[in-house]
């Protein structure tokens, strides 16, 4: 398997001007589970037959899977100021570190070099990959637009914040397995199975994220608890509560997205609410269904020893802590 952190630090961020780069640099240095480029180099030697057959074939897909980190890392620079968010990966965010407009500058930046990357694709493949790359960049800005406006509303259905999650977080996962597998030689039935692990694993991912930014350990969790609660995020447990919950809980919770001060009383008291209505257990049962239909998507696959670490992983996403 290619060492895909390795990869990264290979990349060279000692350019001028510093208060462009330096920043970039100290993001992808700050680790983070490296998610989506381990997606795309595992979906490549599932379809290269375990990456016994053709080497070739894995070197092949770096420049898409360092695209998709470097990228994936774009947004979140962009999202921790949309978010406020003071901490990721246990160090400061970069605006807090420096400023809003290095997050911003530097994670345009990010998004170019991104492209850059994405630009050694092998040539025969490279426009179906760009087309895919774009469709998955959209739909991440929309995921991300509707995200915020979901803050200021009060009627966002589960329904709703399926259709969010799947734009701001799954399509990065799912185009990641379809990108690493396409380069890899999958043919469509292939790439409908690879695109369909990542979606659902994306949504379990995005419903654990959310359960961890109330139920975390912020030292394994990396980044601050209760952000989504003073934001009025409409996260799963949220929009469960308030379907779920009986007049007296419900009435206590609005009370709750009303009040923009008392950071840490809200938390404690939302998150009172949440553990009276069980709110937790029934989003990690949404969680597991949709793990599920991600195994189901195997069976569909070359069945060897890649195949064998995606079912694997779509198993520990559902219990990680960080
Ligand atoms: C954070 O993604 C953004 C979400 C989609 C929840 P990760 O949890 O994969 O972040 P890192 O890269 O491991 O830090
Ligand atoms: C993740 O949403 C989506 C993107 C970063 C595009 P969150 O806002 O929940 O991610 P974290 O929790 O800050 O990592
Ligand atoms: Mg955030
Ligand atoms: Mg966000
Ligand atoms: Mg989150």
């Amino acid at each position: 398997m290619i060492d895909i952190n390795k990869k990264i630090e290979q990349l060279d961020w000692n350019k001028e001007p510093q208060g462009l780069y330096e920043p970039i640099a100290y993001t992808l240095a700050s680790g983070g589970k490296r998610l989506r480029p381990t997606l795309t180099l595992i979906a490549a030697e599932c379809i290269a037959n375990g990456g016994l057959l053709n080497g070739d074939a894995m070197e092949k897909t770096v420049p898409a899977a360092l695209a998709l980190e470097v990228f994936h890392n774009f947004t979140l620079l962009h999202d921790d100021v949309m978010d406020r968010a003071e901490v990721r990966r246990g160090r400061p965010t970069v605006h807090v570190k420096w400023n809003d407009n290095t997050a911003i500058l530097s994670g345009d930046q990010m998004l170019i070099e991104a492209y850059k990357l994405l630009s050694d694709v092998p040539a025969d493949k490279l426009p179906q990959v760009l087309k895919w790359f774009n469709e998955m960049a959209t739909g991440i800005c929309e995921g991300q637009q509707y995200d915020v406006d979901f803050e200021h509303m009060s009627q966002v259905t589960i329904a709703d914040y399926m259709k969010m999650i799947e734009l701001k977080t799954s399509v990065l996962l799912a185009n990641a397995m379809r990108i690493g597998g396409y380069i890899a030689g999958a043919d469509e039935a292939q790439q409908k199975a690879l695109y369909q692990y990542g979606l659902h694993i994306g949504l379990a991912f995005q419903i654990q994220d959310d359960i961890l930014d109330v139920y975390g350990d912020p030292k394994t969790f990396g980044k601050a608890i209760g952000g989504d609660i003073c934001a009025n995020k409409k996260t799963l447990l949220l929009l469960t509560a308030l379907e779920t919950a009986d007049a007296e809980s419900k009435a206590e919770l609005l009370q709750w997205l009303l009040v923009s001060d008392r950071n840490e009383e809200k938390i404690a008291g939302v998150t009172e609410i949440y553990n009276r209505l069980g709110v937790r257990e029934a989003a990690e049962t949404v969680m597991e269904e949709h793990t599920a239909v991600a195994l189901e998507q195997l069976d569909k696959l070359p069945q060897n020893a890649a195949c064998e670490q995606l079912r694997e992983l779509a198993e520990k996403l559902v219990t990680r802590k960080s």
